[in-house]
């Protein structure tokens, strides 16, 4: 998730284009960059790699004069963090900026270098520039050929494009968020409202497909052939500080909000479902033939997320894996064999047990392969292959997004496996995928539904401690559940499978204790519901979450959450998104700093 924004009007844009982007910054600040044209001399453009501080200090306003730019602050998804990869990206006299992942960048580049076209980057942005002038030296005027250029482009964009020689600022939408600023003599393009609520409150939020023409200070909004549509003008009334969240009261709301984006994001470009393929560019792996065991390490809610891993890859793979918390691997000497693959999973990839982990195994030669979600982080440079979740920055130090994108990526890894060793066949992964691509849309059924959670918390907010149980694939998000709610209302939470209440946590259950249960109908559902009679004649209070609309139970119990079924592998991905919400909405009316709770780091980059 990068940040874009774009200036025409009657001011010098330079400053105007740098105040916006420090106010873009949280959505990713890799690198930096900026582009002015002032109607006479080339374009000028400056691109740095770090924070906009660092491009600050690398332009001089003189040099950068003029009433039209583009500027960015990157969340690298394809190239590593470098100025070279850095926006905006130029192809002869057209300049860009981009938000998005285009699916399709490797066949365009490969024609594009068939005509002659030279790349100096590693992003799939480059192709956009080059596509442009492509058609314009074929002929057609700049306005015509971007709308040629989009309809090629596969994936998501929110664009910003200009072209020496023309006072035309041209933006596009598809997927990722643009929107229009409506100024005094006038107008910005942003990825959202925090760039550019200094300068006016007056919104048009673009659909997708749109297509921005600002030409002389004027506007035009058109469809992706140039058919006129008509926007909206908003009038939104928000503080800098609400705008930076879209409107959410904090980070962690907005990025539970950003799960379908972010899942169809960590898909796109890797499911093949015609071929029945999953695709990663950037894994490497070692003999499958000689693998006997896969290991799965992490710290905290990433742990949780290999512990689901585990269950995806030996029901699939039927080969042995085994997990282990971070912390503990590192010092226990594991007996880990050359062939053995270890699979290291940090939202951050700045977590020092896991990195340490990571250290230990390559010093025994094992392959490491790092799931993350930051570009250039430590564990993703440093291990011997990456894959990445694409779930954007997660600012909220509780994490959501992240984990919902790892087990995505986990069941991908499965089927990408499962046809190399012949587990599975290119129809059971053609089904797989289908059920893959269902996700976003289930996980939108469950937000649109959030406000049973807000109740269901305000229910529940006073008590002093929480039992979470579950079965099977459903007792790591029960720990997740758990974790969610004790590390940002501080709460008392724990998890155990249900299987063991019986051996101990059964002396808890009171009348004071809520009991979350996660019981789909699934090969444990009787057992399941065993133990809710067991909680119920204790007086305790039942928390019901299942993908049943008839659940045997839901007659006794104080709440029922039912959420969208789906393959039992992919149901935490369902099933953990109202915990999310339950342990958020409580925080909130308890008033905590839900962004930044007590004693937490985003990244426990220290042991
Ligand atoms: C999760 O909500 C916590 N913030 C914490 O457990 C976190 O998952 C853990 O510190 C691991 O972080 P990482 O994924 O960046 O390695």
């Amino acid at each position: 998730m990068c940040g874009i924004v774009g200036y025409q009007g009657n001011e010098e844009a330079c400053n105007i284009l740098i105040d916006a982007l420090r106010r873009l910054e949280y959505r990713g600040y890799d690198s930096a960059g900026i582009a002015i044209w002032d109607n006479e001399r080339p374009i000028r453009l400056a691109r740095k790699q770090g924070k906009v501080n660092e491009l600050q200090g690398a332009i001089r306003e003189d040099d950068f004069r003029g009433r039209m730019g583009l500027a960015h602050t990157r969340w690298a998804t394809h190239g590593v963090p470098s100025e070279r990869n850095a926006h905006p990206h130029r192809a002869g006299d057209v300049v860009v900026v981009h938000n998005g992942i285009i699916e399709n960048y490797l066949e365009l580049k490969e024609s594009l270098k068939k005509e002659g076209n030279s790349f100096q980057s590693d992003t799939d942005t480059e192709v956009i520039p080059h596509l442009v002038s492509s058609y314009i030296r074929k002929g057609n005027g700049f306005e015509e050929a971007v709308r040629l250029s989009l309809k090629r482009l596969k994936g998501s964009y929110a664009l910003g494009i200009i072209r020496e020689g023309e006072n035309t600022l041209i933006a596009a939408k598809k997927e990722s968020p643009l929107i229009v600023g409506v100024g005094d003599g006038e107008y910005m393009i942003a990825s959202d409202a925090p760039a550019i609520i200094n300068r006016t409150n007056r919104f048009i939020f673009l659909e997708d497909d749109d297509v921005v023409v600002v030409r002389d200070g004027t506007l035009k909004i058109t469809d992706i052939d140039g058919t006129e549509v008509s926007r909206e003008t908003k009038h939104v009334q928000w503080t800098g500080a609400m705008a930076e969240k879209g409107g959410y009261r904090h980070f962690m709301l907005k990025e539970i909000f950003e799960q379908p984006r972010a899942l169809s994001d960590t898909l796109i470009g890797r499911i093949q479902e015609e071929q029945g393929e999953v695709l990663f560019e950037e894994l490497s792996l070692p003999d499958m033939g000689k693998m006997k065991k896969i290991w799965m390490v992490a710290c905290g809610t990433s742990y949780h997320a290999c512990l689901i891993g585990k269950q995806i890859f030996e029901a699939n793979l039927r080969i042995p894996v085994e997990t282990d918390i971070a912390s503990e691997f590192r010092y226990r000497d594991p007996i880990l064999d050359e062939n053995d693959l270890i699979i290291l999973v940090s939202q951050s990839g700045e977590t020092a047990d896991t990195i340490a982990a990571m250290k230990e195994v390559k010093k025994k030669g094992v392959h490491t392969l790092a799931i993350c979600n930051v570009l250039g982080s430590t564990l993703s440079r440093e291990s011997h292959s990456v894959v990445y979740t694409h779930a954007g920055p997660e600012i909220g130090v509780a994490s959501t997004k992240a984990f919902t994108t790892q087990i995505a990526v986990f069941f991908m890894l499965m089927l990408h496996l499962g046809k190399l060793t012949g587990a599975l066949d290119t129809q059971d992964v053609r089904r797989h995928i289908g059920e893959l691509k269902k996700l976003p849309h289930k996980i939108q059924t469950i937000l649109d539904s959030h406000s049973e959670m807000e109740e269901c918390a305000r229910r529940n907010m006073h008590c002093k401690d929480f039992l979470y149980l579950g079965r099977g694939i459903h007792f790591p998000t029960v720990l997740e559940g758990a974790l969610k709610l004790k590390e940002i209302s501080y709460i008392h939470a724990e998890a155990y499978a249900a299987g063991e209440m019986k051996h101990g946590p059964i002396a808890l259950i009171d009348e004071n204790m809520p009991v979350v249960f996660v019981s789909p109908r699934d090969q444990t559902y009787k057992k399941t519901c065993s133990n809710m009679e067991e909680v119920i004649t204790r007086r305790g209070k039942v928390l019901l979450f299942t993908d049943d609309n008839e659940h045997e139970m839901s007659g006794k119990v104080d709440t029922v959450f039912v959420f969208p079924e789906t393959v039992y592998e992919l149901q935490p991905v369902l099933d953990v998104v109202p915990l999310q919400l339950l342990a958020y909405y409580i925080a909130n009316l308890l008033g905590t700093d839900v962004d930044q709770p007590r004693n937490l780091a985003k990244s426990v980059t220290v042991e």
